[in-house]
Formats: C-alpha cells, sequence, structure tokens
C-alpha cells in the first residue's frame, strides 16, 4: 500500500523533522565530492520550504560509533546543501538538547537548519527509545526521505515513528514507487544482472529476483562460485567455496522457472589484480591453475548485452570485473554503456555500479538510479524496510 507523503499533510509554521541520506562521499579538503544525495533531497526540502514549514534537517555521516569525530562532522554537507539551495542553512553542533531546542525556537517558516550528525549519539543505532523521544519532542512532524539508510532500524529512522506522524518525502516515494514496480509490474522481458565481488551480498536477491524476471545475468567475482557449481574449474579466482551447493540451487531454481541464467563464456584472467600484470582471455573451461578471472571476457559481453537488446526493465547491481584497474574495466563498462542505449526502464543499485555508469559518463541516460546501496538490495531480496515500514498507509 502506498504511504502517505509530505503532500497529505499541512505543514505551515510545523517543525518538520527530515531524516535525510546525506551519508556523502568527503575529499581531503573536507568537501563533498559526490553530492547526488544531497541534489535528490531537494524536491522535498524545496517543497516544505515554499508550505512554510520549519525544515528540521538530520543525517548521518559515516559510522563514528557513537562518538564525536571531527571528520565526521556535518559543517562541509550544510555548506554544499546552502550552494544548491540558494539559501543559508544554519549548521546546529548537535542533535538533541538546549542548543537544537534554541535554534528551533528562532526558527521561522520557510527556514531550514541542518542538526549534528546522529551517530554522535551511542542511542541512535540502538534505536533506543528516551533518544527518539528527545528527537521527536523537538518537532511536530516526521518525514523519512532516507531511502538509503531505510534498512537500518534506528531511533532516527524508526524510533521517532513512536511519537510523531510519520510520512514520506519524495525521495522516498520516488524509490519505492520505481524498485517497487520492478517487483509487482515490471515491463517484460525483464533482465536483472549481478554481478560484484561475493556471493553471499547476492544470494537472496537472485533469489528472490528469480521469481520475477525473464533473464538473470550474473558476472563478476561472484560468478565463479556458479561458474564451479557448473563443474568449471575457476583456478585462483575469488571463490566462496561454501556456498556453491546454494549456487547449485540456485541454478536448479532459474531451471525450475523457466529463467534463462546467462553465466560468462569467456573471462580475462591474469596471475594476480595488478594493473600491469600478464593478461588474457580464455573460455570458462580453460581458466589456467595459478591464475584468477579478473573480467569477463569479449563473447561474455557479446552474450549479455545481446540479452538486454530485447528488454523493456533491466536492473543492475555489482560490476563484472575489477573495473578499478583500467585492464579489468571492459565488462563492466560495456555493461554500463548498454544500460545508456537500452529503450528499456533501467534501474541501477547500489554504489560500484552508480561509480561505473558515472565514470561512463552515461549517468543521465539511466531511468533511476537509487540513492540506495544496502537499502535497494535488501528491497530488491523482498525485504519490508523497517524505515518504510513505520510510514502512515494513505
Ligand atoms: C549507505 O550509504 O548505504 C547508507 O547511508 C547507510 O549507511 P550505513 O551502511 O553506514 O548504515
Amino acid at each position: 500500500m502506498a504511504k502517505k507523503t509530505i503532500r497529505d499533510i499541512d505543514v505551515k509554521d510545523k517543525r518538520v523533522l527530515v531524516r535525510v541520506d546525506f551519508n556523502v562521499p568527503l575529499d581531503k579538503n573536507n568537501h563533498v565530492s559526490d553530492d547526488t544525495r544531497i541534489i535528490e533531497a531537494l524536491p522535498t526540502i524545496n517543497y516544505l520550504v515554499e508550505h512554510g514549514a520549519k525544515v528540521i534537517l538530520l543525517s548521518h555521516l559515516g559510522r563514528p560509533k557513537g562518538h564525536i569525530n571531527e571528520e565526521y562532522r556535518m559543517d562541509p554537507v550544510a555548506q554544499r546543501l546552502s550552494e544548491l539551495l540558494g539559501r543559508e542553512v544554519a549548521k546546529i553542533d548537535d542533535c538533541v538538547g538546549a542548543l537544537v531546542v534554541e535554534a528551533i525556537g528562532r526558527m521561522r517558516g520557510g527556514n531550514v537548519i541542518l542538526l549534528e550528525n546522529v551517530r554522535f549519539h551511542p542511542e541512535e543505532e540502538k534505536n533506543d527509545e528516551k533518544f527518539s523521544q528527545q528527537l521527536a519532542q523537538q518537532a511536530d512532524i516526521y518525514v523519512n526521505d532516507a531511502f538509503g539508510t531505510a534498512h537500518r532500524a534506528h531511533a532516527s529512522t524508526v524510533g521517532v515513528s513512536e511519537f510523531l506522524p510519520a510520512v514520506a518525502g519524495f525521495l522516498m516515494e520516488k524509490e519505492l514507487d520505481i524498485l517497487g514496480r520492478l517487483l509487482v509490474h515490471p515491463e517484460r522481458p525483464f533482465v536483472a544482472i549481478m554481478g560484484g565481488a561475493k556471493v553471499s551480498d547476492k544470494i537472496a536477491v537472485v533469489s528472490n529476483l528469480l521469481d520475477k524476471v525473464d533473464t538473470v545475468i550474473l558476472g563478476g567475482g561472484m560468478s565463479n562460485t556458479f561458474l564451479q557449481a557448473q563443474g568449471y574449474d575457476v583456478g585462483k579466482s575469488l571463490l566462496e567455496a561454501d556456498k556453491v551447493d546454494l549456487a547449485k540451487g540456485l541454478l536448479a531454481k532459474a531451471k525450475n522457472k523457466g529463467v534463462n541464467l546467462l553465466l560468462p563464456l569467456d573471462v580475462v584472467v591474469a596471475p594476480g589484480a595488478a594493473p600491469d600484470a600478464e593478461q588474457r582471455t580464455v573460455p570458462v573451461n580453460q581458466i589456467p591453475a595459478e591464475w584468477m578471472a579478473l573480467d569477463i571476457g569479449r563473447k561474455s559481453i557479446a552474450e549479455f548485452t545481446g540479452a538486454m537488446e530485447a528488454a523493456s526493465t533491466i536492473v543492475w547491481n555489482g560490476p563484472m570485473g575489477v573495473f578499478e584497474m583500467e585492464p579489468f574495466a571492459r565488462g563492466t563498462e560495456a555493461i554500463a554503456l548498454a544500460m545508456a542505449s537500452s529503450k528499456a526502464t533501467t534501474v541501477i543499485g547500489g554504489g560500484d555500479s552508480v561509480s561505473a555508469i558515472k565514470k561512463a559518463g552515461v549517468a543521465e541516460k539511466i531511468t533511476h538510479i537509487s540513492t540506495g546501496g544496502g537499502a535497494s538490495l535488501e528491497f530488491l531480496e523482498g525485504k519490508v524496510l523497517p524505515g518504510v515500514a513505520v510510514l502512515l498507509e494513505k
């Protein structure tokens, strides 16, 4: 069922506590180096400003583990947000207590403040009730726009909703709508491409998607475990030996469901993962015993991108190889470019594929790039995210 959003409530002159995910990368000069998550929160912030709300933004940054850590202060984020909004954003040096109460007391409708990193308080990750109440007391309405953190049951994502009317922001609404459609009414043919190093990270997603998709493409380090499950010897390649049986189970499930499951046909191998290592492309049944697969080969690229051509919906998570190293980046790059030129609804979830699509310079050609890494994966696993579950239904 759809969640209530800020459109469904009166926010004028209300103190609106907005949980955003401003967990953004900072460069060595302490400047925000990728402001995507801030830009994605602007529609919600602008709407609230235009409708006369007192906008109190709250986020985590990094993993300071319940202690004040100068590296993880929200000041650079406030500065970038202020530039993007074209208005002043006061940064308050705590997220609860006298400083905050005083700052909020001075606010007028349309003002925006950003509170300090909520993870400086150990109570946040414990979803502590008193701390949740303290956060809630400072506001009249709670808005969750932090899709990227919705898989965490913390005070600022779950606990606070016990004490305030809780609704979704526009980014949350957009993510739930687009990712939700993948699971419920995807336009067919529906192709899922999964990659990345570890099978264990993706098993549950692949398993859930096998019930929905027409084709699953598996590449990257995780595909070695599937190749091994099919009886190939993957040499020194990344392999999760304890997951081979699980991989066999998924291969059988795909067969039962009539899902077309594609694995690499050939791979780029090298004695080690180094940019200057000797390398060659071999069929998957000829991986040398002492070498490792570090990218998919040309035949695999042709097969994978060919399967993408007929798709009406494509979701991609995880690189096809060690794409940070130029010699092993070609497979991931090819998938990024095929996503960009596809006429299908294209959705990308999670860190590395997002970096790959940006590196290829084609991010604007993708229908939806999720702001959630772990959150989008858990969503695609079919889990109900705790930060979503607590929001009011329409
Ligand atoms: C993310 O970047 O995936 C979210 O901000 C959540 O961060 P976390 O993994 O530290 O909880």
